[in-house]
């Protein structure tokens, strides 16, 4: 069912790299985003766009054993990942589950708490995916996790720019487009004051909002694993091996030339209630 869908094609092709960012990026964030939820012993978690599990995992931690966590996502390669970080990890309470997070069946009792990180913005019509994910958990807790305002701004236009150069196609800036000249998701919820809005208009209340800083050093390997492990990576899809190692060099080149050292991977963390 989810095979065919165009993002679990491209997440599904970054799992060999996806955990390579994860100490740097996904793996800080999603314990960030998990920890302003403050799960409590028992609770029952959803989390959406689980990818490896970098909320997932921490989640079914804190719930303990006698909570437990459902994990979805459409990439299957992804997921396997998180099957064996959390078995490692010895979690019998985390079901990790291949499907749509806006296709999802009413649960069978509700969930305490819902999270989400690095994912809203790829729901397609955001705005009623994440209204739909509301009527999981009532008078439950949604926490959501998204890159703050100029977070891989330089880096991903470095990228597009190598990426425009060798296809010798104009390549759009970087991020989930939207139709028409609508603001892509991504750039709506990109600021304290727009996601609390933005919570704030599905009818979430009591929004709290914080800025994690996470810098991280633009080293020539973490650099080309940021975009083999991340969505980014859908823009290699028409290159041969041989192009993209071209491009691999080309753009460490330009980063340097830029003299781009840091990769700024701040994140949002929102989280707040559901009436
Ligand atoms: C940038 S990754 C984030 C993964 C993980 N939350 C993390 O922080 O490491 C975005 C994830 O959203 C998933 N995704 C995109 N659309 C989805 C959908 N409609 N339903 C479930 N998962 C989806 C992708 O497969 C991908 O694993």
């Amino acid at each position: 069912m989810t095979g065919d869908n165009v993002l679990a094609v491209i997440f599904n092709s970054t799992s060999n790299d996806f955990d390579s960012v994860t100490p740097q990026v996904w793996g800080p964030a999603g314990r960030a985003l998990i920890d302003a939820l403050r799960l409590q012993p028992g609770e029952r978690v959803l989390d959406v766009c689980s990818g490896t599990g970098a909320s997932a995992i921490p989640a079914a931690h804190a719930v303990g054993p006698t909570g437990h966590v459902d994990a979805i996502d459409i990439a299957d390669d992804l997921l396997a990942r998180a099957r064996t970080k959390a078995a490692a990890d010895g979690l019998t309470n985390i079901d990790v589950i291949c499907a749509d997070a806006t296709a999802l069946p009413a649960p069978e009792s509700p969930y305490d708490a819902l999270s989400c990180a690095f994912g809203v913005f790829f729901l397609p019509d955001m705005d009623n995916a994440v209204r739909g994910l509301l009527d999981q958990i009532p008078g439950g807790r949604i926490g959501v996790a998204v890159w703050h305002d100029g977070a891989l701004a330089d880096f991903s236009a470095t990228f597009f720019e190598e990426v425009a150069t060798l296809s010798g196609q104009p390549q759009p800036t970087a991020g989930v487009r939207s139709a028409s000249d609508e603001p892509r998701p991504i750039n709506r919820v990109e600021t304290v004051p727009l996601i609390t809005d933005w919570l704030t208009s599905l009818g979430v209340v009591e929004v709290r909002t914080q800025v994690l800083s996470l810098p991280v050093p633009c080293t020539d390997e973490f650099a080309w694993s940021m975009i083999l492990g991340s969505g980014l990576r859908g823009a290699l899809g028409g290159f041969s091996d041989d192009q993209r190692e071209q491009l691999r060099r080309n753009f460490i080149q330009a980063l340097s030339d830029k003299d781009i050292r840091e990769v700024n991977c701040d994140t949002l963390i929102a989280v707040g209630g559901v009436p």
